[in-house]
């Protein structure tokens, strides 16, 4: 069996962490949802009351980082969200994370990468590569269900408008902007179920084998 490393790109909300876990669980392969690298970032910082706009001090934080306590149920809050996103456009900051993520998907026997940056950047030869989107109004409706299916309360259009609005952050910065790199396959989950789009995945990395 080959190191394998799949990339799964795309904007917030489109349904790539789902996917890459279950891609992850059916071929044994590690997962790390790279966004959660930018979180703990901006967690660490905010929890510190450092500043967000000090370039060295989080380059600094996000070197410290330890990868395998990375837990999502302490990361969601739509303020570290915001506050990860703005941290992301600091290349120092990414220098640091990329090389960690990198060490990550060197590991035996390869791994499943998920964020903005990893078919372009992180992992540009990784076997196989996906962009998996969505329509601003379906990501936004899912989003809204689960935070509705946690107990939360949330209004539609300012999802829509948060969602816009960090999409526009992730895709206009400088460095490593989301984009779809150049040979990555499209997934568009606006019309199909995490299910169908599961096995769409499959049947392309099972070509690939
Ligand atoms: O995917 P998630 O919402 O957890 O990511 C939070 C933020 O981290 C994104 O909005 C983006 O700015 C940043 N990020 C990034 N590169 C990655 C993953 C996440 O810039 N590979």
């Amino acid at each position: 069996h080959p190191h394998i490393v799949i990339a799964v790109d795309g904007p917030a909300a489109a349904g790539k962490g789902t996917l890459s876990r279950r891609l992850a669980e059916h071929y044994g392969l590690r997962h790390l949802d790279t966004g959660l690298t930018y979180r703990a970032t901006a967690k660490a910082l905010l929890d510190r009351g450092l500043p967000l706009d000090d370039e060295d001090v989080a380059a600094e934080t996000a070197r410290a980082l330890d990868l395998s306590g990375l837990d999502r149920s302490v990361l969601s809050a739509h303020e570290i969200g915001e506050a990860a996103s703005k941290v992301a456009v600091m290349p120092k900051v990414r220098r640091a994370l990329v090389e960690a993520q990198r060490e990550f998907a060197r590991i035996e026997p390869g791994a499943v990468l998920d964020g903005r940056d990893i078919g372009t950047v992180v992992c540009p030869d990784a076997l196989i590569k996906f962009y998996v989107t969505a329509s601003p109004e379906v990501r936004a409706r899912r989003r809204y269900q689960e935070i509705i299916s946690q107990g939360g309360s949330a209004e539609l259009p300012a999802i829509l408008a948060d969602l816009e609005k960090r999409d526009a952050r992730d895709a206009g910065r400088a460095d490593s902007p989301l984009k779809p790199a150049a040979d990555a396959l499209m997934i568009d989950t606006s019309d199909q179920g995490i299910e169908e789009a599961f096995e769409t995945a499959m049947s392309i990395i099972e070509k690939a084998l």
